[in-house]
């Protein structure tokens, strides 16, 4: 399919934009200083903390890193389940969560069966999706642009 732009001009901390690509939405997220810093301490939890499964397809070689992402305060991930393919959540704060741990930091929820992601799209250990979210194959044509496929 052919590559999309999306323009990141003016996100503030804690917003999601979403395009569609090859039928799917990716989402991009300025993430915060806070989630950024509580990516390290999620690691424990992960199912796959460096990303090292069918890393082929879904962590490129520049997003295998602490944040998953070209740019730290940048996500760009594919909104899809690896489970079963329903769209999770997004639930950027720790508020209460009846399913969730008290302690669950933030991120997506997926409400088909309750796979739940930390804000780099890793899955949490014991979920039934597999995966960590796809990062897309995409670059930076400008500070304010991205260009995903
Ligand atoms: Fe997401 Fe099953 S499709 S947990």
């Amino acid at each position: 399919g052919a590559a999309v732009e999306i323009d990141i001009s003016g996100m503030k901390p804690d917003e999601m934009r979403t395009i569609e690509w090859r039928g799917k939405p990716v989402w991009v997220i300025r993430r915060t200083e806070a989630q950024l810093a509580e990516l390290p301490q999620n690691d424990p939890n992960l199912a796959d903390p460096e990303s090292k499964r069918n890393q082929a397809e879904l962590t490129p070689p520049y997003a295998r890193n602490e944040w998953r992402s070209i740019k730290p305060e940048y996500l760009v991930v594919v909104g899809i389940c690896t489970h079963l393919g329903c769209s999770p959540s997004a639930k950027f704060d720790a508020g209460p969560q009846p399913s969730l741990p008290n302690t669950w930091p933030g991120g997506f929820l997926c409400p088909c069966h309750g796979s739940t992601f930390d804000m780099a799209g890793r899955v949490y250990k014991n979920k039934p999706a597999p995966d960590n979210l796809e990062v897309p194959p995409h670059m930076y044509l400008s500070d304010t642009k991205i260009l995903i496929g």
